[in-house]
């Protein structure tokens, strides 16, 4: 039997050990021996739960059991998560984990740490919920020239836009749904400023380019500003509005990766992706489009991703799962504001002639918001569209895909 440990007992460590105990028969056909959780650690009593026996509250108490084998950290967060994390991994204990705040700040150094113990530092869940996104990429995809990227990462942002769009719900009151179920990260502004999604596109940044995209090096714009305006001007252009990552391999060979709102036209495999779903299209010079999607939050989907990878780090124990992010490396990323994209743009309607002379060749809205004029600009970069749009009053610019 494969001894294992669950750190964090709330939404997605829950989840995990469900995973893990309901599907032990049709998980035993890929590691016959069997999974087993041993402990469970969390700071808090669990009296009411059917495994209130193995809940400990002392990360030595699994640390110096030698039997454990596996660790699932779903505790979230850089401190704990961190230290403990690096302690088992220092011990050639493999570490599962969907958290990708740790991931992104870590990732190098941590799976650094499990190659030179013999482990693995394994992290499906904490791109795409319960999509095997990142396993797709290095596993199906390892002969390709993958030169873009293209994702709603962020369950909780879609679930809230689309409640937005389609039932008219406000934005704190979409939030609330998101986060009563179980979507959301326990800080809410990591979803809604885009920082969730800037994580996510990072990671996977890091393994097409096969060298570390920080989270910094992620142009990052949120959907706070988003207005039930926005979302009906998107639909008078048969568009709707995501939040998108989207990464781009230029010419050069350097990255662009940003996180912002989109408008997604109908024709796109992103259009239909609604509620807690997200959705990825990965576009390589041979395969052409892959589009994948599922569950992007959520206990069991989270759950059942972090369990793939405890499936994965049980066949090959006492090895490192290869994966080619090279942390030695660091991505070549390019500066946001040299990619360039249509904008759509509303101002107040005094300024229409001002706005028309300055973009030129614009694609008028016909069903503008009352008092405003919208338009979508022909292409630009940032900076063109920063000089063009210098003396008119923006009140929302969104980029279209
Ligand atoms: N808060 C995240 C989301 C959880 O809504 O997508 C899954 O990573």
């Amino acid at each position: 039997m494969i001894e294992a440990a669950v750190m964090g007992f709330g939404t997605v460590g829950g989840g995990v050990v469900k995973v893990l105990e309901e599907n032990a028969g049709i998980i035993r056909r890929s590691v016959r021996e069997g999974i087993h959780v041993k402990y469970i650690l969390d700071l808090r009593e669990f009296p009411e739960s059917p495994y209130r026996g193995r809940i400990v509250h002392d990360v030595d108490t699994i640390l110096n059991d030698p039997s454990i084998s596996i660790v699932c950290e779903t505790m979230g967060g850089q401190g704990a998560a961190y230290k403990f994390t690096k302690a088992f991994l220092e011990k050639g204990i493999s570490v599962c984990t969907s958290n990708k705040e740790l991931v992104a700040a870590k990732g190098p150094e941590l799976m650094e740490t499990a190659k030179a113990h013999h482990c693995s530092y394994l992290f499906e869940a904490s791109v795409g919920g319960g999509i095997p996104l990142l396993r797709t990429i290095i596993t199906g995809l390892p002969q390709e020239d993958i030169t873009s990227v293209t994702g709603i990462l962020n369950g909780t942002t879609n679930y809230i836009l689309t409640k937005m769009e389609k039932e008219g719900t406000g934005f704190d009151e979409a939030l609330k749904g998101a986060q009563e179920n179980g979507y959301a990260e326990r800080d809410p502004s990591a979803d809604v400023e885009g920082y969730d999604t800037a994580r996510k596109i990072a990671i996977i940044s890091s393994i097409v380019g096969g060298g570390t995209a920080a989270f910094e090096d992620v142009h990052c714009e949120g959907i706070t500003k988003i207005t039930p305006a926005d979302l009906h001007c998107a639909n008078a252009l048969g568009c709707r509005v995501k939040l998108l990552a989207v990464m781009k391999k230029q010419e050069s060979g350097k990255y662009s990766i940003i996180t912002a709102p989109f408008l997604v036209p109908a024709g796109n495999a992103l259009y239909n992706i609604d509620d807690v779903f997200n959705g990825i299209l990965i576009h390589g010079t041979m395969v052409d489009d892959v589009l994948l999607g599922g569950r992007g939050a959520g206990r069991e989907p989270t759950a059942s991703a972090v369990v793939s990878d405890v499936i994965d780090a049980a066949k090959n124990k006492g090895e490192t799962v290869p994966c080619p992010w090279d942390g030695s490396k660091k991505l070549d990323v390019a500066d946001y504001r040299t990619a360039k994209y249509r904008f759509f743009v509303r101002v107040p309607e005094e300024e229409r002639a001002a706005a028309a002379g300055a973009f030129g060749d614009i694609t008028e809205v016909s069903e503008a918001e009352e008092k405003e004029f919208s338009f979508v600009t022909p292409e630009l970069n940032e900076t063109e569209f920063a000089g063009k749009a210098a003396g008119l009053t923006i009140l929302s610019r969104i980029r279209m895909l």
